[in-house]
């Protein structure tokens, strides 16, 4: 069992605010323990499965936060945007409070799914090429793919700013102008200018996938959910050693 913590401490790892007002909210009866209204901020109890509601909203507590997210398209993945909203906005405040980052960013226009967590060593390894963990991206092109856009791009293209080719690892068509294509790089606006290299152009770009963590269908755009033991065993299922 977990080593009991105080409630107070336990509030502010969730990201709560500091750990004065998180015993202000204690105080002000706005936090359930398990469904029981707390009453002493520093009352001990063991972290582990609990199930606290704060202010009406319920919330597990988990040590380290690993989320899957649904990007809407016209969000910037920054804390400080340039021109669109931070799809940070869309998450709720403790997440922003305890400093969550994305695993990788996605361009404005691009939807999909992102790994969100302050799990530091986590971020590192899921986004080092070295594990060659696969992404999978749905391009909707602006003309029809062709097998030999397909060749030239599972053969590797040369980008402007890197005389080392990237490569497709799998491509795959899915209609006459919708290809998916599995990257391991992320290298700025990899996909985009990946298709621009072989002469095509992409009109939409989506994310159905990470390692061998898909999208989960019934995630809606805007929608994220927590990651749980099996979910993170399918991630590092995916990384090489
Ligand atoms: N490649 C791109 O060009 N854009 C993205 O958002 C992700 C990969």
């Amino acid at each position: 069992m977990a080593k009991p913590i105080s409630l107070e401490k336990i509030l502010f790892s969730q990201g709560f605010g500091t750990r004065r007002y998180c015993a202000d909210l204690v105080y002000a009866d706005l936090v359930k323990v398990n469904g029981v209204l707390a009453e002493d901020p520093d009352e001990r109890i063991s972290p582990e499965g609990l199930l606290l509601n704060v202010e009406g909203q319920d919330w597990e507590y988990h040590e380290k936060a690993y989320i899957a997210f649904h990007k809407p398209p016209n969000y910037e993945c920054s804390h400080k945007t340039t021109h669109h909203p931070s799809i940070y906005s869309l998450l709720p405040s403790p997440f922003v409070e305890r400093g969550l980052q994305c695993v990788g960013r996605l361009d404005y226009d691009t939807t999909g799914l992102l790994l969100i967590s302050d799990d530091g060593q986590f971020i590192h390894k899921m986004t080092t090429p070295k594990k060659n963990i696969g992404k999978v991206y749905e391009i909707t092109t602006s003309d029809p793919v062709t097998e030999k856009q397909m060749d030239h791009l599972l053969k590797g293209v040369v980008l402007d700013d890197d005389p080392k080719p990237c490569f497709a690892q799998a491509c795959e068509l899915l209609s006459e102008k919708t290809l998916a294509m599995t990257i391991v790089e992320g290298r700025y606006h990899q996909v985009k200018r990946m298709m621009a290299a072989v002469g095509n152009h992409v009109e939409q770009l989506h994310r159905s996938q990470i390692g061998a963590y898909v999208m989960p269908k019934d995630l809606a755009p805007g929608e994220w959910r927590w990651l749980y033991p099996s979910d993170l065993k399918l991630l590092s299922q995916s990384m090489e050693a």
